[in-house]
């Protein structure tokens, strides 16, 4: 080296601050120039050889921030070049950008795999509405006026009509179905629910479930058990146990609420499952005599199961998400992480 190292570090550093790039060539030729593999900077590195020992270290040293230096300037003229592309020049036949593809929510995602579930033991998907009548809503499913019931579930009713709600359950959904068809059926009934609650990071005054329903002759309590076996080891994994605990709902006699062993691994789970590893899941019965006979279907020959399950508890549990309030708040940050299928 005919300079001193010192002096040649430091010119090497003007010429990497004063290099000029203003179109994407001169970009690529910074880059070729200080980063490709024959870059101008490798015999500096290879000279270390012949530096005095004592003076190595703060050679090395230099050398390291004179790589830097190169690889922050490439990198903030390749995002500015990126951001400010000009779009005439765009090859018009080149496909599109997949990079924007949108994604599905996760409450989607989770009612889809739901519904994939049950119908490979033939469940049918029905929809219905979301502003319901008191009737189906809360009189068919055993619910009248003064059944104290209803102050489990805090209902919006219509300002002016004091009939009409928005539904507090899909459960809605099955007198809806049975006045209008004739058993056996099998439906699953994925909608978004609505009640009065304060919101919370877990609990909010819209959310979605999934409703089950199955009326034939000879149903019993023993088919819904294995039904939602089967449920349970499809959604969580083969390995799941679960637990009905008695219950009560007014549409169902005997009730129960499923729990599944979520188990009590760390801290989070402790909290999840109040530190017992079961969590419930949903609740579920046969469906009460008298509710088949308000919908017009004969109790002495017919029975049927029925379940309800909250979706966004199962979705917080899948994809570890804290705080229920992040699926209403459409914040692309959150929704971007989740995959379309
Ligand atoms: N509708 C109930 C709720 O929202 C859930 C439910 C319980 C649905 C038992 C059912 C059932 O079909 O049988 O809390």
């Amino acid at each position: 080296m005919n300079k001193h190292w010192r002096e040649l570090i430091e010119d090497f550093r003007s010429l990497i601050l004063n290099f000029q790039i203003e179109n994407g060539n001169e970009l690529e030729e910074f880059r070729i120039k200080f980063l490709g593999t024959k870059n101008i900077l490798k015999p500096l590195f290879a000279a270390i050889s012949s530096i005095p020992n004592e003076d190595k270290k703060e050679y090395g040293l230099l050398l390291n921030q004179l790589k830097s230096l190169a690889d922050e300037k490439y990198s903030q003229f390749k995002e500015l070049s990126s951001s400010t592309e000009n779009k005439s020049t765009e090859d018009l036949s080149l496909p599109a950008d997949l990079t924007r593809i949108g994604s599905r929510h996760p409450i989607t995602l989770v009612m889809d795999k739901v519904v994939s579930i049950f119908s490979k033991i033939g469940f049918q998907v029905v929809e219905d509405r979301e502003i319901e009548d008191d009737w189906h809503n809360f009189t068919a499913l055993n619910t009248p006026d003064d059944h104290p019931a209803r102050d489990m579930q805090d209902t919006f009713y219509l300002k002016d009509r004091n009939d009409f709600l928005l539904r507090t359950h899909t459960s809605s959904v099955q007198t809806r179905f049975m006045t209008t068809h004739r058993p056996p059926f099998r439906i699953l009934a994925p909608g978004r629910v609505f009640r009065n609650e304060t919101i919370s990071a877990r609990s909010h005054c819209q959310f979605h479930q999934v409703e089950g329903l199955y009326v034939d002759t000879n149903v019993s309590m023993a088919d819904l058990k294995q039904t939602l076996l089967f449920f349970a080891k499809e959604m969580f994994g083969k390995d799941v146990k679960i637990r009905l605990r008695p219950s009560f709902f007014p549409f169902t006699e005997p009730s129960a609420e499923m729990d599944i062993y979520w188990g009590l691994k760390d801290e989070t789970d402790h909290r999840i499952t109040k530190g017992t590893g079961w969590l419930e899941i949903l609740g579920c019965g046969m469906v009460d005599p008298a509710v088949l006979d308000n919908c017009g279907i004969d109790s002495k020959v017919y029975s049927g199961f029925a379940f309800g399950m909250g979706i966004e508890r199962q979705a917080m549990l899948l994809y570890k998400i804290p705080d229920i309030r992040y699926y209403f708040e459409n914040d692309l940050r959150f929704l971007r992480q989740f995959k379309n299928a």
